[in-house]
């Protein structure tokens, strides 16, 4: 696998594979890799001749400091899952490789930033928008890999790239659980043993509202969710939302997909998670 750190490397490189004919499939990262990650390499491999992975952990979409601080960095480890998962090329660049001293831009998207995650997380979305942008600029992939994991950032990234009519395909991937349930991310490291007993009442829950979703009947869904997992110990609910897929608002009988969104702290970890109960196609 090559690594580059530096926007100027990789340009080179990629114009390279470019002229040669060859696609390029992108998975863009904050690191400390697992198995949610690997999955959407794979997915890239099927699509694209060329697979490109960033690790940046993106001080712009922190709102909390603290957060950014304590956010795990294991590059030797990703360095090495990313090789045995077949990924060609590593992009690893420092801050400063990204943002210049003044770049500071904003992009109205409408209310999807404003909703669930954003509302619990202000200025997030904006900090997403400003790196993808940025990566996409560099990397200029023909398809880009996301997790349905986070799925209100797949609609943020979407909305920018209709806006400026950026020539990428993206593609949402399912969500890779561990075996009792519990989604796969970065921030499982910072769980508890007890914490992460706790933090099964997502998946359980999102499965329950999954096994006994009915169009008719989503607001008694969401308050017997929202009882189930403020009646966990230590877990702190931000949010239980039974969405329309596209806009967020909670769902009508109308909407074409509906997606049961949740957000929690356990202990002081604060997990999503979510579950797609119908879609059109
Ligand atoms: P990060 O949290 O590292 O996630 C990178 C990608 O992996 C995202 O598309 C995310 O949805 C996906 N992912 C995370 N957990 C997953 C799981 N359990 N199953 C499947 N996919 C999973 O998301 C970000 O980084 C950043 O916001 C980023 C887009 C890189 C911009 O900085």
């Amino acid at each position: 696998m090559k690594i580059f750190t530096t926007r100027f490397d990789i340009e080179q490189h990629l114009l390279q594979s470019r002229n040669a004919g060859k696609t390029i499939g992108f998975v863009p990262t904050m690191g400390a890799l697992h198995q949610g990650h690997l999955s959407l390499i794979s997915q890239a491999r099927q699509h694209n001749d060329e697979i490109v992975c960033s690790i940046f952990v993106n001080p712009t979409q922190f709102n909390d400091p603290k957060d950014l601080e304590k956010y795990p960095r294991t590059i030797e480890a990703d360095i090495k899952l990313l090789e045995q998962a077949g990924c060609d090329v590593l992009f690893n660049p420092p801050v400063n490789e990204i943002y210049g001293g003044n770049d500071h831009w904003r992009l109205d998207i409408g209310e999807t930033e404003f909703l669930l995650e954003g509302k619990f997380r202000p200025g997030h979305y904006q900090g997403v928008m400003q790196v993808v942008y940025k990566l996409f600029s560099i990397v200029k992939p023909d398809d880009a890999f996301f997790g349905q994991k986070d799925y209100q950032q797949f609609l943020v990234i979407s909305k920018m790239v209709d806006h400026f009519k950026m020539p990428v395909k993206l593609v949402m991937c399912p969500i890779m659980r561990e075996p009792d349930g519990l989604a796969m991310s970065s921030r499982n490291v910072h769980l508890t043993t007890s914490d992460r007993l706790h933090a099964l009442v997502l998946s359980r829950t999102l499965n329950w509202v999954r096994r006994n979703f009915n169009i008719n009947d989503m607001l008694r869904l969401k308050s017997e969710a929202e009882q189930m997992i403020e009646a966990e110990e230590d877990v702190e609910l931000d949010y239980f939302e039974i969405a329309d897929g596209e806009t967020l608002h909670p769902a009508t009988e109308r909407s074409k997909t509906i997606v049961a969104l949740v957000a929690a702290k356990v202990g002081k970890t604060r997990l999503i998670d979510n579950v797609i109960l119908t879609t059109d196609s």
